[in-house]
């Protein structure tokens, strides 16, 4: 298996796709690479390709009060997106970006190997769960997937905009932290 270290060598030097051109910085992921829990976004926005960081702008602050909700902080998840480099105009990724990248992700997850995915929005739960997954009838639900627990959040963003959703997602995060405790019970105190 491929190291991190390799890993992020690689991704970095990446130029498998067009949005290698116009990026500024590629965004590779942040958090503990030992995670019981792992977040994954759509793809980096203007202040991610700045800064080379996920979720930094204003949906990251909202994702960074999502996760003190259920007692997360960004030091005891992973965070990654779909792409790792920013669509022009906040565009959702293509179908062929999201092909030449999904590879670096799926590298990410066999290295952290977690126990549950968290799904931040439309793109990513259709990557990850199910190409016809519907936001708005199956955020909150569970799907397994080769053992891995697997749910899709409304995202951020789409908070952001519309903020009549929020109670929704607080009840999918409380369902997130039952989860957590069922699985992964020593998680929230291990020292990282
Ligand atoms: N939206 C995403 O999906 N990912 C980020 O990193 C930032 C905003």
């Amino acid at each position: 298996m491929v190291t991190w270290e390799a890993l992020e060598t690689q991704c970095r030097q990446c130029r498998n796709c067009p949005l290698s051109e116009t990026r500024r910085n590629v965004v590779f992921g942040v958090g503990n690479r030992q995670a019981d829990v792992l977040f994954i976004g759509e793809g980096p926005g203007e202040q991610e390709d700045l800064r080379g960081e996920p979720f930094v702008g204003p949906a990251g602050q909202l994702l960074d009060v999502m996760l003190s909700v259920i007692d997360l902080d960004r030091s005891r998840v992973y965070i990654a997106n779909i792409v790792k480099c920013r669509p022009p105009r906040n565009r959702d990724p293509l179908n062929l970006e999201q092909d030449a990248c999904i590879g670096y992700l799926r590298a990410q997850t066999a290295l952290i190997k977690p126990k549950i995915i968290v799904c931040l929005g439309r793109i990513a739960a259709m990557r990850i769960i199910d190409p016809k997954f519907r936001i708005t009838k199956q955020h909150g639900l569970w799907f397994d997937k080769a053992g891995v627990q697997i749910t899709a959040l409304y995202h951020p963003s789409a908070l952001l905009r519309d903020p009549s959703k929020r109670p929704e997602t607080f009840v999918d995060l409380k369902g997130i932290q039952e989860k957590i405790k069922h699985l992964c019970p020593d998680s929230l105190f291990r020292p990282f």
